[in-house]
């Protein structure tokens, strides 16, 4: 199959950026969009140009190091399925497809399609843990969960912070993935002692980073490769609400 790209590349966040249009001519459907780019770039190589940049490590859908927009979808068109996982078979011959970096201010643009994330790190180290004496690990069944909040807490810690959500918002608020990483933990036994301290602390680091609000859109979740749900955010409001309530 063929395909045109048209690839956002810019040198540096100081530099301007624009769209360059590649000819991809016997596009293998069973090819992922990263393998595309591979091919694309193995091009530019041989011809001396600089190859595009992006991010990726796993390519299996669980690192969460690749994202980036086609055709203004993050993640591109199938539901439930990072770039990484997307395939060729997926678009149709002849297809124009418009490849740009996930657009947000608490996301500024290193190169090409790569942008910095490292927002969503300090969001995790605000918080996103549980603090425990180093010992020999005790015997998991010891401390029983209710299936039904195994169940959501495992939901939710499947995000893979990968920040299509943010791109995704008009808001470019980051509420699903901290809702997400709060709920994880508030969900279990281990996360109770610190769940109010942790709600407070990592929408404290998520409003410092300049995420913006959010105003219930949905399209995070619509987005988000590992289906994460919305309620997520309601858990997020509500321990922090009660947080700063116990603080009056
Ligand atoms: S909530 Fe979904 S879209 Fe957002 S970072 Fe996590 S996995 Fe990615
Ligand atoms: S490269 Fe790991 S999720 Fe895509």
């Amino acid at each position: 199959m063929r395909l045109t790209l048209h690839v956002w590349r810019q040198k540096n966040a100081a530099s301007t950026g624009r769209m360059v249009r590649y000819q991809a001519d016997d596009v293998n459907p069973d090819m992922s969009m990263l393998e595309l780019l591979d091919v694309v770039n193995e091009g530019l190589i041989v011809t001396g140009e600089e190859p595009i940049a992006f991010e990726h490590d796993c390519r299996e859908g669980i690192c969460g190091s690749c994202g980036f927009m086609i055709n203004g979808i993050a993640h591109g068109p199938l539901p439930a399925t990072t770039v990484c996982q997307l395939t060729m078979r997926h678009f149709k011959d002849g297809q124009e497809l418009y490849i740009e970096p996930w657009r947000a201010r608490a996301f500024p643009l290193i190169k090409d399609l790569v942008v910095d994330r490292s927002a969503f790190d300090r969001i995790i180290g605000a918080g996103g843990y549980v603090s425990v004496p180093t010992a020999s690990a005790p015997d998991g069944n010891t401390i029983p969960v209710p299936k039904e909040n195994a169940d959501r807490a495992m939901d939710a810690a499947a995000c893979i912070g990968c920040g299509a959500c943010v791109a995704a918002c008009p808001n470019a608020a980051a509420a699903l993935f901290t809702g997400a990483k709060i709920a994880h933990l508030g969900l279990l036994p281990q996360g109770q002692p610190e769940r109010s301290r942790r709600a407070l602390a990592m929408v404290r680091e998520y409003n410092v980073e300049g995420f913006g609000s959010c105003t219930n859109i949905g399209e995070c979740e619509a987005v988000c490769p590992k289906e994460i749900r919305l309620e997520v955010i309601a858990r997020m409001n509500r321990d922090f609400i009660g947080a700063s309530w116990g603080r009056r």
